[in-house]
């Protein structure tokens, strides 16, 4: 039985919704509260029995790797200064796993993304987790996906239900039927239209993968937006392997949006200890000026 060891953090997008501030910041590094999204990510990846990650990056690659870096100097103040709780969370970074790092020269999309992967996953299933979606923490939902890949051995797709209107955001899947705690996939659309759309179970960022898929990204033609999907390759998947999909009932976070940012900043706040009251305060206080 093969294990999944390896993980593809795609992180070299553009990040136009979130511009300007993606102009010289990958969305990647935006903070929630005190913690950048993807080391939320990496430690999820981790969680889950992941020791090897490798993290695709644009052309502003330095603050991610800097951030996943030892920093000595900042280590010896927060020694000498005797704030050893901040050097434990400092030191714990740089030793969350075995992270490398690969450029994507240009983003031409999620599946162009992942096949800059392909030599160092090499013959063996891996993990995909985006590099701006966050799933609640203590629901692992990789961790479920690992599990069921080692009893079904074929590639496995995260899914969540969304509103028929939101549809249009995501790459859609069809489903033909239950088959455990899972579903066959039947077809796979990129962003399609209300009236397009044969489901409304959206794949939102974690991926199990065989590495048949990259034979396929490498001939694929671009498809929505010009860019080669990571969708359309897993369609083709289809012809020569069962694909899976795995409902993640918990609660997910799209941070590439001004929006979705917002919002998960909020809840994230509200669930920590030492924020959650004064936030709760706060925002009570806004919402009762604002019906006043
Ligand atoms: P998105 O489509 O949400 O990212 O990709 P984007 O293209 O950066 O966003 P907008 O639409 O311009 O605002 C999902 C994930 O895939 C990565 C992104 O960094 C993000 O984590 N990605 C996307 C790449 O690594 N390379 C690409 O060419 C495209």
């Amino acid at each position: 039985m093969v294990k999944v060891r390896k993980a593809v953090i795609p992180a070299a997008g553009l990040g136009t919704r979130l511009l300007p501030l993606t102009k010289a910041l990958p969305k990647e590094m935006l903070p929630i509260i005190d913690k950048p999204t993807i080391q939320y990510i990496i430690e999820e990846a981790v969680e889950s029995g992941i020791k090897d990650i490798i993290i695709v990056t644009g052309k502003e690659k330095k603050a991610i790797e800097d951030h996943f870096d030892s920093s000595f100097l900042l280590e010896e103040t927060l020694s000498k200064k005797g704030k050893l709780e901040e050097l434990r969370e400092i030191r714990k970074i740089s030793q969350l796993a075995n992270i490398h790092y690969i450029r994507q020269s240009e983003p031409n999309g999620l599946g162009h993304a992942i096949w800059c992967a392909r030599k160092f996953i090499g013959n063996e299933p891996f993990a995909v987790l985006l590099g701006d979606t966050l799933v609640e923490e203590k629901k692992s939902c990789l961790k479920d996906m690992m599990e069921l890949y080692d009893k079904c051995q074929n590639s496995i797709i995260g899914i969540k239900c969304v509103d028929k209107t939101d549809v249009h955001k995501y790459g859609i899947v069809d489903v033909e039927k239950e088959n455990g705690p899972v579903y066959n996939i039947q077809s796979l659309i990129e962003k399609p239209s209300q009236e397009q759309a044969p489901s409304n179970l959206a794949i939102f960022g974690r991926y199990i993968l065989t590495p048949k898929i990259f034979n396929l990204l490498e001939n694929q033609e671009p498809g929505v937006g010009n860019e080669i999907q990571l969708t359309d390759a897993i369609s083709a998947l289809l012809k020569y392997e069962l694909v899976y999909a795995h409902v993640f009932n918990g609660k997910s976070y799209d941070i590439g949006d001004k929006l979705g940012y917002l919002k998960t900043i909020i809840e994230f706040a509200l669930q920590r200890e030492d924020l959650e009251k004064e936030v709760l305060y706060f925002l009570r206080g806004i919402v009762a000026k604002r019906s006043e």
